[in-house]
């Protein structure tokens, strides 16, 4: 029952542990042991073989969500993608290239700047319209061409946890299945989809760091500010990861892109700034690890999260927190997780309400 807190003192903290039930919800009948089941767009999957450009629009965490998918999109099926919040979508003159599908992300459907962009989009010249949405009887899927639901369940808390897991495990399913019509070979689907089986059981391990997560967040209950860095596919985890610590601990904190540390963001590091840093497993950890030099050589407070195969652990002025070692797909995912721990912790800290945060509203449905 959705709104049984059950043995958790916060909506947010029992939706923050459903998300090993609720990707599983998601992935359930939409992929096989080796393949994603295309059936799961409906009937006019047909779509997928047609398509060669993708607009995606949303607000919010699910714009975060968004942003993931154009690195999978553009990495796994090679076509162009690009991202745009709902309220900047609408109120442009938008070029359309031929055979773009408009793609829609919203948890309840009915946020009001994302359904203006639908509506919008539908009297242009797209391919299709697919909605990924986590409320069957919303408005968000009943204007929509397409649906492929998320499954998480009711999110009752204001900021957005399983459902933003949800919504990148779909995401997940329609790159793959778009990546198959444009050259992915047989042996990357079911590498990708064995991993997409792996990952409640991933979400789970991230879980077991809840209670160091919650001994790190006393430290960050008097900040004022804090900073998130990571790149590729883990920038717009770090988006994510700030927007939370905003939203519910009222701390102002900002996310970059590691690399453009040196284009500003660098001259605010002192020795009162935590700096949340997100390491992936990639080509891209030797940059990454430079970047923390840099910090570490102004006093900067360093919180890193990676896998304990990254050879990072805690020194003086970091502090180590260990993240399942995943394939690479999945780890924007797996980090997520974390984050959500850190924020809720630090709002419990601080006394804020956690699941109502001041001035916030769970959907806008008014511009
Ligand atoms: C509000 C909520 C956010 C959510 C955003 C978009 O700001 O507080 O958690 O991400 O709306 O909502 P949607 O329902 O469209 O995903």
């Amino acid at each position: 029952d959705a709104t049984d807190k059950g043995e958790f003192r916060h909506y947010m903290m029992k939706e923050i542990y459903e998300q090993p039930n609720v990707i599983s919800a998601c992935l359930e009948g939409r992929i096989s042991d080796s393949k994603v089941l295309t059936s799961c767009f409906g009937a006019e999957s047909d779509f997928l073989k047609k398509v060669e450009n993708i607009h995606i629009v949303a607000c919010g965490t699910s714009y975060h969500a968004g942003m993931v998918a154009k690195y999978w999109i553009e990495e796994l099926a090679g076509l162009p993608c690009s991202v745009e919040v709902a309220s900047e979508y609408r109120y442009r003159k938008v070029a359309v290239p031929k055979n773009t599908l408009f793609l829609t992300l919203s948890q309840s459907g009915e946020t009001a700047d994302t359904l203006a962009a639908l509506r919008m989009a539908k009297e242009l010249n797209y391919l299709t319209t697919l909605a990924i949405c986590n409320v069957p009887s919303s408005t968000l899927v009943r204007e929509s061409a397409l649906t492929l639901l998320t499954n998480a369940g009711a999110e009752i808390g204001v900021a957005s946890t399983k459902a933003f897991t949800t919504q990148l495990t779909a995401l997940l399913i329609t790159s793959v299945a778009i990546a198959v019509e444009n050259g992915l070979s047989a042996e990357k689907e079911k590498t990708l989809v064995q991993a997409m089986r792996s990952l409640p059981a991933c979400v789970n391990e991230a879980l077991q760091q809840d209670g160091h997560i919650k001994q790190i967040a006393d430290k960050f209950a008097n900040k004022h500010n804090a900073l998130f860095l990571g790149r590729g596919a883990m920038f717009p985890i770090a988006l994510e990861g700030s927007l939370k610590l905003k939203e519910i601990s009222y701390i102002h904190a900002e996310a970059y892109p590691a690399g453009e540390l040196k284009h500003g963001p660098l001259a605010l590091v002192d020795e009162d700034m935590p700096i949340i840093t997100l390491v992936p497993h990639n080509g891209m950890l030797d940059k990454i690890k430079s970047n923390l030099q840099e910090v570490a050589a102004r006093g900067g407070e360093l919180y890193v999260f990676a896998d304990r195969e990254t050879d990072l652990h805690n020194e003086e002025n970091i502090t180590f927190s260990e993240v399942p070692k995943v394939e690479a797909i999945l780890e924007p995912i797996v980090h997520t997780i974390p984050l959500q721990l850190l924020s809720y912790h630090v709002a419990v800290v601080k006394g804020t309400d956690v699941d109502q945060p001041r001035n916030l509203a769970k959907s806008v449905t008014v511009e």
